[in-house]
């Protein structure tokens, strides 16, 4: 376990170029690390691990927003925006080595500050999902957190980890490429007790692995649930909808939700139910089903209960027969939220210039339950101050014939 946030960059190796764009090349032989991506498909233009930094734009507060473009010699290449931490483009391989940016967005920093109610992307805090009536109860001591999805609290509040800017570290071995940010969440922001310091170290690795290692401390007892809000197209940002993808999710149970997507404490079966992904299914073969928690959730909203108990494990695998492009989720977390894009309404307008309708992404979300303050029979999501929040996700990219 973790006992401290500030490890040594022991591994930066940083070289500022100018003031407007940072470059870190790595100086890798021929060979880089192997993995079950390493050889470069036709079309494909192989570059070298590394990471470029460009000024994005300025947040309301007057901060410096920074872009960081991270690039590994296997055609994969992800921006980081330091606004929410936030996952701008995540551009990797179809079979064929052509690349394409999968994860859905906007183009320019504006949209992100107005219109990012979908959470496009953004490191979630301090607690991802809902909590019930905006209130949770700690110690006996009762806290009262601000209402942005009536009647609840939805991904840490209104001002939540999607809105910071972000302090951002480049990062770099001879395998990866990454960026540590970190961000000090005062004692009672958005209504949460304790100073809670948090590290979030994305790194991409030259297997298409983006890795998220997520790290909190805190001044006082408090709640925590980290995660990415990523949504995810694997036909490419823009091409419609994922209803033909195919799904994995390695759980045998789900947590089902009442009228405002708080879970009602069970912990139900998904066997004989379109909430089934056991087995690979379209995600569009069963979301017009008439269940109950299909209507309510206007689709798939839902937490599952992850099979496999602690450490990495996988979580889900996402699969688009069409590209090629494979999409594993590897986690330490116990549950993941499918969320099937279904408030997408067709008003946004996303990074390559087309709108975003119903489906035209999904989110797989790792994450501790949502509402679990509140929830006794769930997993614990307190943090205390002798304790160290330590959790890690990874989106691994393959291709299948
Ligand atoms: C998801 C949540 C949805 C919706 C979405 C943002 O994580 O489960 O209900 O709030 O975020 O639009």
């Amino acid at each position: 376990m973790q006992t401290a946030l500030s490890s040594p960059k022991k591994s930066l190796r940083a070289v500022l170029v100018g003031s407007a764009v940072l470059v870190l090349a790595a100086s890798l032989g021929t060979g880089g690390a192997a993995g079950s991506v390493s050889r470069a498909a036709p079309g494909c233009n192989r570059g070298s691990l590394n990471i470029e930094r460009h000024r994005y734009g300025t947040a309301p507060s007057g901060a410096t927003v920074h872009l960081y473009k991270l690039t590994n010699s296997h055609c994969m290449r992800v921006k980081i925006i330091t606004y929410g931490g936030i996952i701008q483009s995540l551009s990797v391989p179809n079979r064929n080595g052509r690349t394409r940016n999968v994860a859905l967005g906007f183009s320019n920093l504006d949209d992100y500050v107005e219109q990012n109610d979908p959470y496009f992307g953004a490191i979630i805090g301090r607690y991802a999902n809902r909590i019930a009536n905006g209130e949770f109860t700690l110690d006996g001591v009762t806290y009262e957190l601000p209402v942005n999805n009536d009647p609840n609290t939805l991904h840490g509040g209104p001002k939540g980890f999607h809105t910071k800017v972000w302090d951002a570290q480049p990062a770099q071995d001879a395998n990866s490429v990454g960026l540590e940010l970190s961000y000090t969440s005062r004692d009672g922001e958005q209504g949460f007790p304790g100073r809670l310091e948090t590290e979030v170290r994305y790194t991409l690795t030259e297997n298409n692995a983006l890795r998220m290692h997520y790290l909190a401390t805190t001044s006082q007892p408090t709640v925590v649930n980290l995660t990415n809000h990523s949504y995810f197209n694997l036909g490419g940002e823009g091409t419609g909808t994922i209803y033909d993808h195919r799904l994995k999710i390695n759980a045998n149970h789900y947590t089902p939700v009442d009228s405002t997507l708080i879970p009602t404490g069970r912990i139900a079966r998904v066997a004989g139910t379109p909430f089934d992904f056991r087995t690979p299914k379209a995600v569009g073969a069963r979301i017009r089903n008439s269940h109950p928690q299909l209507l309510t959730g206007l689709g798939y909203d839902h937490n599952y209960v992850l099979n496999g108990g602690q450490g990495l494990k996988p979580a889900a695998r996402l699969t688009d027969t069409k590209s090629g492009r494979v999409l594993h989720i590897l986690t330490t977390e116990p549950g993941i939220q499918f969320y099937s894009g279904n408030f997408l309404d067709g008003t946004l307008i996303g990074t390559s210039g087309h709108t975003y309708r119903q489906s035209d992404g999904l989110a797989l979300e790792t994450q501790h339950y949502p509402d679990s303050p509140n929830q006794r029979n769930f997993p614990s999501t307190v943090l205390r101050p002798n304790e160290t929040y330590d959790t890690t996700t990874v989106f691994k990219f393959s291709t299948t014939g």
